[in-house]
């Protein structure tokens, strides 16, 4: 079996395992996150060696052209040698501005970045890679333009167990450095022809983050089409942004704003699927993100009544799969 060289020790491959699993199962410290090649997370550069063309196809080509590779998609045949980048290889210092509750659960993390300069360009709704002082790397999505607020805003919920969000809502403090890497992903207004299509945003809890995002950034570019934001949660308390919203909806004539609580006026599938316009469906673009579930249900839902799938773009929130018992790799 290949060998796997990392930080000066080496760890033999089982078959078919990953780089990455072979370190986790090694107890090496590497950062990672979805294990599905979304993340980037677990960034390491292929050290005198060629890492394989399927985990090179999720990075940038200048990444690639550095032989830098995601070790949960890299699976070697041969012996092979890996290392981290350093935590200032393609990420950026930030500093947490301030920590401000949306409701229970979810807080609004607003962000600045210390060399401006230094900061890349990305479009409302996509996400990044934040890497807290422990070296633990998880994604968020944008909330909002940097390029006009100077500061970057991000909604963040709490998880049981959640290591980041441990660390997030118990133990950070206002001036806490973090790095970002990014920015990832599709969910974003594009729209260079000036287009009217309807817009459709569906989202559960920290879903709306990206949404809010497009919303925004749609609307301050003058988009003409209709836009419809659907929002659910458990519970009235969990749909934070309401009264933003409905002020939003108030104050333009081409938005609508559906809160959804199952309880009340059902789900937002229930809510999409009483809404849709099925004459317009084929030309409208549709934003899903939350939970994996939601959005790939949802998804196949708008499908089905005729969207078309190139119109359709979907963050779903992966989460880091940990092991039934607990797992013992902290990162
Ligand atoms: C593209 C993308 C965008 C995202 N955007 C956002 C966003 O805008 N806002 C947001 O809030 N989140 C977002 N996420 C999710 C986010 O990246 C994290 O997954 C989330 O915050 C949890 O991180 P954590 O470190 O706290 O949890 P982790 O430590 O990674 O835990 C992951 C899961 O394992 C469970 N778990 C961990 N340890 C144990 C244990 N010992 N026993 C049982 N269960 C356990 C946790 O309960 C949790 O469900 C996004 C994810 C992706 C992929
Ligand atoms: S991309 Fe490898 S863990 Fe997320």
């Amino acid at each position: 079996m290949p060998n796997l060289t990392f930080k000066g020790s080496t760890f033999t491959l089982d078959p078919y395992e990953s780089v990455l699993e072979c370190l986790l199962r090694n107890q090496q410290f590497i950062p990672f996150a979805c294990k599905a090649g979304t993340c980037q997370a677990c960034l390491v550069k292929a050290v005198d060696c060629e890492a394989t063309p399927e985990s090179q196809k999720w990075i940038k080509q200048s990444l690639r052209d550095q032989g830098y590779t995601l070790a949960c998609q890299w699976v070697p045949s041969a012996d092979v040698e890996a290392a981290l980048p350093t935590l200032t290889e393609f990420s950026i210092p930030t500093v947490l501005h301030s920590l401000e509750p949306l409701n229970d659960d979810t807080m609004k993390v607003v962000v600045d970045v210390t060399d401006k300069a230094a900061m890349f360009h990305y479009f409302p709704g996509q996400y990044v890679t934040l890497i807290n002082p422990q070296g633990i790397a998880r994604s968020y999505s944008v909330a909002n333009n940097y390029e006009q607020d100077q500061y970057l805003e991000f909604h963040i919920s709490t998880t049981s167990h959640g290591i980041f969000t441990h660390w997030l809502f118990e133990e950070a403090a206002v001036g806490d450095t973090m790095h970002m890497r990014g920015p990832y992903g599709d969910c974003y207004y594009s729209n260079s022809s000036a287009e009217d299509f309807p817009i459709i945003l569906a989202g559960v809890g920290t879903g709306l983050a990206p949404l809010y995002g497009i919303l925004n950034d749609a609307l301050s570019r003058g988009h003409k089409g209709d836009i419809h934001l659907f929002h659910g949660g458990r519970s009235a308390e969990k749909l934070y942004l309401a009264r933003e919203l409905g002020a939003i909806d108030a104050e333009h004539k081409n938005f609508y704003y559906h809160p959804c609580l199952k309880e009340q006026n059902g789900s937002v599938e229930d809510v999409v699927d009483q809404t849709l316009d099925l004459g317009s469906l084929k030309r409208t673009r549709v934003y899903l993100c939350g939970a994996p579930d939601f959005v790939h249900g949802l998804r196949k839902l708008i499908f089905l009544k005729g969207a078309s799938s190139g119109n359709i773009f979907c963050d779903p929130f992966l989460e880091r799969s940990v092991a039934p018992t607990g797992g013992t790799n902290h990162n």
